[in-house]
């Protein structure tokens, strides 16, 4: 038996101390995406062994037939995915991150960070194109928005105004196949169905007075690509029957035409309604139903994951204090009971919005009640009064209407300028100028 001497700490060990130190969880994948070095942190944050040589996707995503993580991997594309811990069951998840190794156009290998994103179930805080939350239904939607977004399979996704469907349909083109192509974005609310008729489908040259030239629609805009059709529960009867046609056929015809045009594009839909309602009440086909809600998708408003309002005031404040105009430090508890006590009916969309007006409202590192519209802390405009008194700030003019107040102090903090005041606001300049004559302020 060789005698015991003393040795350096093997090599590894020290790399491995590096990388738990630079970038804790990870694994060093050759370009053949294999596994060349895993961190310990790594094997035990997967909750498996990690063997020098094994494939990176098959140990991250098994051999399961949706695989869009292993996929991604595979095509060299950077990753940025929940999957569930091979190690565990499906409710544990794991983020991943991929870094390409190397400076030359084709990389050495990839080097893989992991994170603990807990079990779906779990109040901690993920990140998905663009989406906060620590809510397990939304945690559930990531998932299954990952698994299918590879297919070509129709989307529908339900939600009321401001809960992030226009983020998911974005998700889902970015982690398509279809990523380098167009992503078309038409709201089917906002034009009157003659017009809509001919942007969804285009028009030939003399099709109506005005149509001077052939010009394609959305959907051939669309081709090779993603078509988001917003509020689609909104599209007429007539329009219904031309957009099934078009989904069965996969071809147009442009108003003022005859003959179709083949279109490759991959339709999500939105809608806040409950479409079922709709083709009870006679009013959406029933058969399109079907086609547009192959993959049903549900966002559940803001006021039913109330978790979420303390992470995404976290998240719009960090972002609001990254433009410079003011640095904020601290949400006074009394302003985050004032936020969560609020019902959200514009949602997310909503609360970005109170985040902004309250940051220009106030003043200093801390934001307080004070600074929230009146909506939202005023007690004869909120059922429950809960602010600590102290946290209110006088106003000069604090027995003005609420809504006074608030103009004035809008025009105060844009030193006097109507047009930044009415976009602080949310008003158009002409109700801006018709408010302050209202309440005496011209
Ligand atoms: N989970 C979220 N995290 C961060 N921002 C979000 C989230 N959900 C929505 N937003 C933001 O809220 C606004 C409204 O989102 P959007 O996708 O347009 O909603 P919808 O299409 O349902 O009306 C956008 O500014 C979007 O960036
Ligand atoms: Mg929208």
């Amino acid at each position: 038996m060789a005698p015991s001497t003393p040795r350096e700490p093997p090599i590894d060990r020290l790399i491995d101390a590096a990388l738990a130190a630079t970038s804790g969880a990870c694994m060093v994948l050759d370009e053949g995406l294999r596994v060349r070095f895993a961190t310990a942190s790594a094997a035990a944050l997967l909750g498996c062994a990690v063997p020098r040589g094994v494939s990176a996707p098959a140990l991250l995503c098994g051999d399961k037939p949706k695989r869009p993580v292993a996929e991604a991997l595979a095509a060299g594309e950077p990753v940025h995915a929940l999957v569930p811990r091979p190690g565990g069951d499906d409710e544990h998840l794991v983020r991943i991150r991929s870094v390409p190794l190397g400076t030359g156009k084709k990389p050495l290998g990839w080097l893989l960070t992991l994170q603990d994103a807990g079990a779906i179930g779990s109040d901690r805080t993920v990140e998905f194109h663009g989406m906060w939350t620590r809510d397990a239904g939304m945690k559930h939607v990531f998932t299954v928005v990952q698994k299918i977004a590879r297919s070509d399979a129709t989307v529908l996704v339900r939600g009321e105004t401001g809960t992030g469907k226009e983020l998911v349909a974005q998700a889902i083109h970015r982690l398509s196949d279809r990523k380098d192509g167009p992503l078309r974005v038409i709201n089917c609310a906002a034009l009157p169905a003659n017009l809509l008729e001919s942007e969804l489908f285009g028009h030939l040259k003399g099709a109506f007075t005005g149509a001077v030239r052939d010009t394609p629609g959305h959907v051939q805009l669309a081709d090779h690509g993603t078509l988001f059709l917003d509020e689609v529960a909104e599209l007429p009867l007539e329009l219904q029957a031309k957009l099934l046609r078009m989904l069965e056929t996969r071809t147009v015809i442009p108003v003022g035409g005859r003959d179709p045009i083949a279109v490759d594009v991959r339709v999500v839909s939105a809608t806040h309604r409950a479409l079922r309602q709709e083709v009870e009440a006679g009013r959406f086909r029933a058969d399109l139903m079907y086609r547009l809600r192959v993959i049903p998708v549900f966002l559940p408003p803001l006021r039913a994951r109330p978790g979420d309002i303390e992470v995404l005031t976290q998240r719009f404040v960090d972002e609001l204090n990254a433009r410079g105009k003011r640095r904020v430090d601290h949400v006074a508890p009394a302003a985050l009971a004032a936020l969560e006590h609020h019902d959200w009916p514009g949602n997310v969309r909503e609360l970005r919005n109170t985040l902004e007006y309250a940051f220009a409202i106030g003043e200093g590192p801390e934001l307080v009640a004070g600074d929230l519209p009146p909506e939202l802390v005023e007690p004869g405009l909120d059922a429950e009064p809960m602010l600590a008194a102290a946290e209110v700030r006088p106003t000069p003019a604090s027995d003005a209407a609420p809504e006074a107040r608030r103009i004035s102090a809008a025009l105060a903090r844009t030193a006097g300028n109507r047009d930044q005041a009415a976009k602080l606001l949310g008003l158009s300049r002409v109700t801006l100028w018709r408010r302050m004559r209202q309440h005496g302020l011209v």
